[in-house]
């Protein structure tokens, strides 16, 4: 038998199941359980579940393990480290691995000028932090955020957020001072009849200094917004990638107005989509930068990176945390930059994104329930739909997909507003075989849940 899907038992085997019997006496429900299944190994690409059934993982641990499971030099890195010391606090003691990954992170995200770095532990934690160094920057309090945004659970990390179910009902009152604008969606449009649908070469027609003019007329005086915080390409939000024009215009419209611009990239960094950072596509020097996820390859990890100047506005003693940069975590992202460097990552992550877009366009000549496909290098999606025509999102197609490639042997998320886009997050480091048996199988998925048209 080749390949590396092994499956030994039906998915989610007894094991498994058991394991989630004792979770739902024991952990509460709004904790979600994306897949039945219960992990005990985790190698490179590949997931080995309780009942011995090996699984290609397409998830990455929602897009924390880019450099692939138990990366070599991130284990032997932490492991060194642990043989030092596991926690002193950084507000109370210095220690090299976080001068070394500020240092780091300060040299490879974008923009020559002098930063600063500080650390914490979440996605969620760091937006919180990002927001009150803007706006102990600037004095103003208004922060602008994106429709279809995601940018985590905490109570501002929510009020920022924009999908209601299931992240925000019930949780209000959110924190104030926040103010929504639309999210340049070409595929979903609702001006010039979606004219500026991408595939049709068309221009988006939020890209204009007159459009975000009449956009914040209505919504907040741009001088007294402190920053506007923007995920280049929409992570929960449907892997939707802002037009570059528009990104040029709202830069261009941020800086006239004294407004910082956050760009959270804590989905898309780390190589995901073919450059280091998202920012890189579109030529974009953010005010700060906020990153997570892959930073520390599966260790628990967070920065906040920007101006100097900016960074250095809150007072001593303002930042920090007990755990935030963490030496084992350090210790971990230092050796995921070292490995991003090393197996040149960002470009594999491009030429990995081309195989997995050829694969989704040659789908949809077959299945008219694929409605766009879309994407940054390897951060690609595939938006589900009941028919072409009306774009009505396909929710339930997209849980059935994903249980029928879980079947097959194939860990594989959704995001979106409405639940409806398919998307890859798989390590970078997969390998094209590895690649290619877990699009094979989620390709059998996709005919056996959706008749094929003729
Ligand atoms: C773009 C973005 N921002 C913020 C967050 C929140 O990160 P965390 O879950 O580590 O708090 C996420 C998590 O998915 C994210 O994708």
């Amino acid at each position: 038998m080749s390949g590396v899907i092994r499956l030994v038992t039906e998915v989610p085997g007894p094991k498994s199941r058991a394991l989630l019997a004792r979770r739902a006496q024991a952990v509460p429900r709004g904790v979600p359980a994306v897949t039945p299944i219960a992990v005990v190994q985790a190698d490179g690409a590949v997931v080995t579940d309780a009942d011995g059934n090996r699984l290609i993982d397409f998830g990455g641990g929602i897009g924390v393990v880019n450099t692939g499971h138990r990366h070599p030099s991130v284990v032997a890195a932490v492991r060194a480290q642990l043989d030092r010391f596991a926690h002193v606090c950084f507000p109370v003691s210095t220690y090299e691995p976080y001068v070394a990954l500020a240092e780091r992170l300060n040299q490879v995200t974008p923009g020559s000028h002098a930063k600063r770095t500080f650390l914490l532990n979440s996605g969620a934690e760091a937006v919180e932090n990002a927001v009150k160094v803007a706006r102990a920057f600037t004095g103003r309090q208004a922060v602008v955020c994106f429709e279809h945004g995601f940018h985590g659970r905490t109570n501002l990390a929510l009020a920022l957020t924009s999908k209601v179910m299931p992240y925000k009902k019930g949780f209000g009152p959110f924190a104030p001072e926040i103010y929504r604008i639309p999210f340049p969606y070409c595929y979903r449009c609702g001006e010039a009849d979606g004219q500026a649908d991408r595939r049709t070469g068309g221009r988006c027609c939020m890209a204009s200094r007159e459009r975000l003019e009449q956009i914040f007329a209505s919504t907040v005086d741009p001088d007294s917004v402190a920053a506007i915080i923007m995920e280049l390409e929409l992570g929960e939000g449907g892997f939707v990638p802002a037009p570059k024009e528009y990104v040029d215009a709202l830069a261009a419209f941020a800086r006239d107005h004294g407004i910082l611009f956050i760009a959270d990239e804590i989905q898309t960094g780390f190589g995901r989509t073919g450059k280091l950072f998202a920012c890189e596509h579109y030529g974009l020097v953010p005010d700060i930068i906020i990153t997570a996820k892959s930073l520390a390859g599966g260790l628990p990890l967070a920065a906040v990176t920007g101006r100097a100047e900016i960074l250095e506005a809150p007072q001593p003693g303002g930042l920090g945390g007990t755990y935030g940069g963490n030496p084992l975590a350090c210790a971990a992202a230092l050796a995921v930059l070292e490995a991003m460097e090393a197996e040149q990552l960002p470009a594999r992550a491009a030429r990995m994104g081309d195989r997995i877009r050829a694969r989704f366009c040659q789908w949809a000549t077959r299945h008219a329930c694929i409605g766009d496909v879309r994407g940054l290098g390897a951060m690609i999606g595939m938006e589900l739909v009941q028919d072409r025509q009306s774009k009505t999102p396909d929710k339930m197609l997209t849980v059935r997909l994903q249980a029928a490639a879980l079947e097959r042997g194939v860990i594989l998320l959704s995001s979106g507003t409405y639940g409806n886009t398919v998307r890859v997050l798989a390590p970078l480091s997969i390998s094209d075989e590895i690649m290619d048996e877990g699009l094979n199988a989620v390709e059998e998925a996709l005919d056996a849940v959706v008749p094929s048209r003729p």
